[in-house]
């Protein structure tokens, strides 16, 4: 098929980079439709590793084309220097196309977002601080700044102090914080603005092209279903929509020209930031599972909470995704740990939940029910067919598959792009 949408099914950090590079090996475009340098894509190949945050981490195939869609904001000087490490490791970098409607992160929206995360107190979201909340409230409130904008010297500069204006009222008599100077970054964001003007495109027209010409079209999403504003644990969530409906208004393709949802997950979970996370493992074994697995943002370094797979959730990925199938990333982490739980309902009172709840009161009463499955010690580190997994591997993923209700087309068993098992 055609046109392919990879998303995040749990949290984030499922090891979305690693599928989207191996599958940008077969494909023409790889497009980016939400979020910002929240993100952390982590891709290791020919022996380097890279940490991508804005860059579609179709980058490293010289032959594809790359899209920083409509949905995505941009933080134009973050953006330039990833170009600049890129480049510095012999990436060729010309392959990237931004759109003019991309919205522009601006310096006001940094330090909001530190305000406004300090004065939530003990409530704060956990935020990557990146102004990516911030940016998105002023397009939601229609005085944000485009990257169409930006390229226009007066309008950019008329529009910057007119905001930075209003944002320090904000700024100062809100959250106390101190006031900014326009004059302070203007000329920097006029540089970036010349470096950043090859690269702007209409970028809506050469997508649809792209796509109607049969060529094969990869959508890589960032963050997570349960991140999402409208679906995840509000409010402990970003400020797009990593779902696979994201991509439609992120990038200006209609839902009639995605032909497959492929939905990211780890074999286990793990959470990043603040909010409800029912299978956590606040014990030895979460702290094993965090050692093995490396679990530590790739964009804040913050450690990640870890727990058992949540099963209630995966359904939930594959029901508002319309998931296809599902790439199952670090099996490798769980080798050694034991017997496994999955969990595959959530107990509240006498009721059993098998749709994840609406309502953070609802959830915090939740409890799961834990099915346990024998575990494995074999290093599967080397496997590269399915049919070469230990027993107790092949029932673990096919368990996973039956609750869930979607097909595990790859299995991850290392970081690396070889390390991957396709069914
Ligand atoms: P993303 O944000 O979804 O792209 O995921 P990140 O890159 O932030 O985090 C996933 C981490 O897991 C990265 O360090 C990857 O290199 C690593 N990873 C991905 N797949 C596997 C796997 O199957 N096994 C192991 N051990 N690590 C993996
Ligand atoms: P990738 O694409 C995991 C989380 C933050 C916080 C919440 C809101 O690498 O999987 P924001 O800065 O977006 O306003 O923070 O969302 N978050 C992520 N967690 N992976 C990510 O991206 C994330 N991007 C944002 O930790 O809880
Ligand atoms: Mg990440």
């Amino acid at each position: 098929m055609a046109t392919k949408v990879v998303i995040g099914a749990q949290w984030g950090e499922e090891g979305k980079g690693k599928i989207i590079d191996i599958l940008a090996q077969q494909s023409e475009v790889v497009v980016r439709s939400q979020g910002g340098n929240n993100a952390g894509h982590t891709v290791e190949a020919d022996g380097k590793q890279y940490k991508l945050h804005l860059v579609p981490s179709g980058i490293l195939n010289p032959e594809t084309l790359n899209i920083i869609g409509n949905g995505v904001v941009v933080d134009p000087g973050v953006l330039l220097e990833e170009l600049d490490m890129l480049k510095s490791q012999g990436v060729v970098t010309d392959n990237l196309k931004i759109d003019l409607r991309a919205h522009i992160i601006m310096p006001y929206h940094l330090v909001l977002d530190g305000l406004m995360e300090q004065a939530r107190g003990k409530g704060d979201i956990g935020t990557t601080k990146k102004g990516i909340g911030p940016c998105y409230m002023d397009k939601a409130e229609r005085i944000g700044i485009r990257l169409c904008d930006l390229l226009d010297p007066a309008l950019f500069e008329e529009k910057a102090r007119e905001n930075t204006e209003y944002k320090n009222k904000l700024i100062t008599k809100v959250f106390g914080g101190e006031a900014l100077s326009a004059d302070s970054f203007i000329k920097e964001y006029l540089g970036y603005a010349d470096r950043l003007r090859p690269y702007a495109a209409d970028t809506t027209p050469l997508l649809y092209d792209a796509v109607k010409a049969g060529k094969k079209v990869l959508f890589e999403g960032a963050q997570g279903t349960l991140l999402d504003l409208d679906l995840g644990t509000y409010p402990y969530v970003t400020s797009s929509h990593p779902i696979s409906g994201g991509v439609c208004v992120g990038t200006g393709i209609g839902p009639t020209l995605i032909d497959e949802c492929v939905g990211v997950m780890k074999a286990y979970t793990t959470r990043v930031g603040k909010g409800p996370f029912p299978t956590e493992l606040e014990d030895e074994t979460g702290e094993k599972i965090r050692q093995i697995g490396n679990e530590f943002g790739a964009t804040t370094g913050r450690p990640r909470r870890c727990g058992w797979f949540d099963a209630v959730i995966g359904r939930f990925g594959v029901r508002t995704s319309g998931l296809t199938g599902i790439a199952l990333n670090k099996l490798d982490t769980l080798t050694g740990l034991g017997d496994l739980k999955i969990c595959t309902g959530y107990k509240k009172g006498d009721e059993i939940v098998t749709d994840f709840p609406a309502s953070l009161t609802e959830l915090a009463k939740c409890e799961p029910i834990y099915e346990t499955l024998p575990g494995w010690d074999e290093d599967i580190t080397g496997v590269r067919s399915f049919s070469e997994l230990p027993a107790t591997v092949k029932n673990y993923v096919k368990r996973i598959e039956e609750l869930c209700g979607a097909k595990v087309i790859m299995v991850g068993v290392g970081p690396n792009r070889e390390q991957n098992i396709l069914r």
